[in-house]
């Protein structure tokens, strides 16, 4: 089974995206919604609840678990890799960081990145990283591009509040997007990651603000898509993976409000979800 991690529903965007490629796989995707947002705690605390939800994933049968969640991968992947590395079952925890910065690499024509994403991964400063160790994949052939690809971040951290009370097309959530925009569009960006799970949901709004120049980064697509290749190369992961198309959904919190909102971020019916305590 691939396990799939979120905070909350947000993970649920790039489960969307996985299923486009691998239907027939088995899924268990766990969210921690009573204990989000993760966007604003610290790197400790991240750690800490992350390694927890893993943990579960694993034990209810994973044998690779995706972190979904920006924030937890920003902050809590190479703890979680680390800790995993001896394991004899060969336990492998993979992030939303290094997929989405080489998407943006390889389609970015002038090297000038931008970043939108919690406060929590804005000032880890782990995509800033990510992106320095891969700088040799942005090769443009533009006159105007840049030598080295750049980052510019803004840290968004209203949108996922007004994401999930349903507030996206409100004049409110216009006006606050166009406020955290307005600093990336004087450094002419012209590749933008969505850092977030549930930016995408905004993705339109963001493409608008930020006009046709501007390619649009989903972090989680990227990450759907960067995982086929990795099962490509890596068959004997790939071989060990079930296909009888089931998804098993698990919450920390409500869940009846996880079906309602998570349908919206899934963009179909959730069936039965179970509540988990840690
Ligand atoms: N899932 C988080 C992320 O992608 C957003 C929600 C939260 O802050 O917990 O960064």
């Amino acid at each position: 089974m691939i396990g799939i991690f979120d905070s909350g529903f947000g993970g649920l965007t790039t489960l969307k995206e996985l299923l486009k490629y691998m239907p027939e796989n088995d899924y268990i995707y766990l969210g921690d919604s009573a204990r989000a947002p993760y966007g604003n705690r610290s790197m400790k605390t991240i750690i800490e609840y992350t390694e927890q939800c893993v943990d579960f994933l694993f034990s209810r049968g994973a044998s690779i678990v995706l972190l979904a969640c920006n924030t937890a991968s920003s902050d809590a992947l190479r703890f979680l890799q680390k800790k995993y590395a001896t394991d004899e079952q060969n336990k492998k925890v993979l992030g939303v960081l290094i997929p989405a910065v080489e998407k943006a690499l390889e389609t970015s024509r002038y090297g000038r990145i931008g970043l939108v994403a919690t406060r929590g991964t804005v000032e880890a400063k782990n995509y800033d990283i990510e992106l320095a160790k891969r700088k040799h994949l942005f090769s443009s052939s533009e006159k105007k591009a840049q030598k080295e690809p750049t980052l510019s971040s803004q840290s968004c951290p209203l949108l996922v509040p007004l994401i999930e009370e349903g507030w996206i097309k409100k004049p409110e959530t216009k006006s606050i997007l166009k406020k955290y925009i307005l600093p990336l569009k004087t450094h002419n960006i012209d590749t933008l990651i969505l850092g977030c799970t549930h930016y995408p949901l905004l993705e339109k709004q963001f493409a608008k603000k930020m006009g046709k120049n501007c390619t649009i980064i989903n972090s989680g697509k990227a990450q759907a898509e960067k995982f086929v290749l990795y099962l490509n190369n890596h068959p004997e992961i790939k071989k060990n993976l079930s296909s009888k198309k089931t998804i098993h959904f698990f919450t920390t919190d409500c869940p009846e409000r996880f079906k309602h909102l998570g349908q919206k971020f899934l963009g179909r019916g959730i069936g039965e979800v179970e509540k988990v305590s840690f």
